[in-house]
């Protein structure tokens, strides 16, 4: 996948999240944005999710522009799988009204169809025996595999993820990381932020560290946790990596 950006600036008020960024990102499969908190990696995330408008600038993915009209960025993000921290699954509907009904009701499939997506993921995220239980009854961990297999199902072009295993536990952490290297072995497009640096340098092919209102480093794992060449990012990563 290839990434431009040119000029992207995003402000909320006075704070310059993302000031007149310009950079390439190429990578095979998958990309990390990492760094400090308030950095701008989730303004980042969800520009290219479509969710939100830069302020000035652009962003290409694939030689093709983000859409600015409401009706074609609708559309975009109807192309794209999309998977928070948590909390994104409907309390009120079971595991598989979760994952059935957004196929039905925004991307228009069939009922047959959808009810035959729906089943195929609840059989490869092993949720079968989940399927009738709200997201209430279910572990941290199963939920976001629900929101993962929801986001699968739509036949995404590429998968976004803000921080999925934040809210977890270490053991399912572990799960939920163990999943998206799945993801990736099968050949699909990642793009995540995460705090969890070993599986940023293990499974991404391009990590980028966003901070100070722009991309400080952008590199490949082994470069950029071995041998960082920004100071703020050789801090950051000696603060973190202490323990
Ligand atoms: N909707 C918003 N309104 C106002 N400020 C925002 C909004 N979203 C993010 N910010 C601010 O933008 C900065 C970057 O936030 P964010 O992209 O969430 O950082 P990160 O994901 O790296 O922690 C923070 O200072 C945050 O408070
Ligand atoms: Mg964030």
């Amino acid at each position: 996948m290839n990434i431009e950006l040119r000029g992207l600036t995003k402000r909320f008020g006075a704070n310059a999240v993302l000031a007149d960024v310009t950079r390439t990102l190429s990578f095979a499969h998958t990309l990390a944005l990492i760094g400090p908190s308030g950095g701008g990696k989730s303004t980042l995330l969800r520009i290219l999710a479509g969710l939100l408008t830069p302020d000035a600038g652009s962003v290409e993915v694939d030689s093709r522009p983000l859409p600015t009209a409401e009706e074609e960025r609708r559309r975009y993000r109807a192309g794209i799988g999309i998977v928070f921290q948590a909390y994104n699954l409907f309390p009120h509907l079971t595991a598989r009204e979760n994952i059935l009904l957004p196929l039905i009701q925004v991307h228009r499939l069939a009922p047959d169809e959808a009810d035959a997506r729906t089943a195929e993921v609840l059989t490869r995220f092993q949720l079968s025996a989940h399927a009738d239980k709200h997201p209430a009854a279910l572990s941290g961990g199963q939920r976001q595999r629900i929101a993962i297999a929801r986001a699968v199902a739509t036949h995404p072009r590429f998968l976004l993820f803000d921080e999925p295993t934040s809210a977890l536990d270490p053991e399912m952490t572990a799960e939920v990381l163990d999943l998206l290297a799945e993801l990736r072995a099968e050949g699909r497009t990642l793009i995540l932020v995460t705090h969890e640096m070993g599986f940023a340098r293990h499974t991404a092919d391009l990590v980028a560290f966003v901070g100070q209102g722009t991309l400080l480093e952008v590199a490949p794992p082994e470069a950029l946790f071995t041998v960082p060449s920004h100071p703020d990012v050789r801090r950051f990563l000696g603060r973190i990596l202490r323990h």
